[in-house]
């Protein structure tokens, strides 16, 4: 899809009825997309916000990038303690600093039964504008810090899958075909 087809597409989907969004499964093209800005955090795309969060809590993540619903915009959801009154919004997150290593198991809605560990940097400091359309900068460690690298690695296309080694992609092997079936069979 080129930029102005995607922006369309985009577009359509933010004035769609949020309930009519669902977790997008690996290996569906969307995934692995570069996402784009938004313009505005208006109500519509709080409405998204708050269907993310719904998926996001019901399936048990602590993250969940908006690409993963299907909207190729840059905007992700997070709660690194998994309480339901912690809910972070990230919309066009920059990542401006890191330090530190870590190296740990990761899951991904998109890839669901499958984990695989993943060396990340330790602390990592966001810029981003909120559900309330104003700006901010926040620090993550250890967890935080995790979802902000995987959540804005989906916003850039990139995948759980291109994290994994050989022995990680033999390891789920099993798990890889059976979405890979079950996509070609939708
Ligand atoms: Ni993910």
């Amino acid at each position: 899809m080129t930029d102005i087809e995607n922006r369309k597409e985009t577009d359509k989907a933010l004035d769609a009825d949020p309930a009519s969004l669902c977790i997008v499964r690996y290996p569906d093209p969307r995934l692995s997309q570069i996402c784009m800005p938004l313009e505005k955090v208006d109500d519509s795309v709080r409405a998204v916000i708050d269907r993310m969060f719904e998926l996001m809590f019901g399936f048990r993540g602590v993250g969940l990038a908006a690409p993963q619903v299907g909207l190729l915009v840059r905007m992700f959801v997070a709660s690194p303690t998994f309480d339901p009154g912690d809910r972070r919004v990230y919309v066009n997150p920059e990542i401006i600093a890191s330090d530190g290593m870590q190296d740990g198991d990761e899951g991904c809605l998109s890839f669901p039964n499958i984990s695989c560990r993943v060396k990340r940097k330790r602390v990592v400091t966001i810029r981003a504008t909120g559900r309330d359309g104003k700006a901010f900068e926040e620090t993550g460690e250890d967890l935080a810090a995790r979802i902000f690298q995987h959540e804005s690695d989906h916003l850039d296309g990139r995948l759980l899958i291109d994290r994994m080694g050989t022995v990680a992609k033999l390891a789920n092997r099993r798990a890889l075909k059976e979405l890979e079936e079950a996509f070609a069979a939708r």
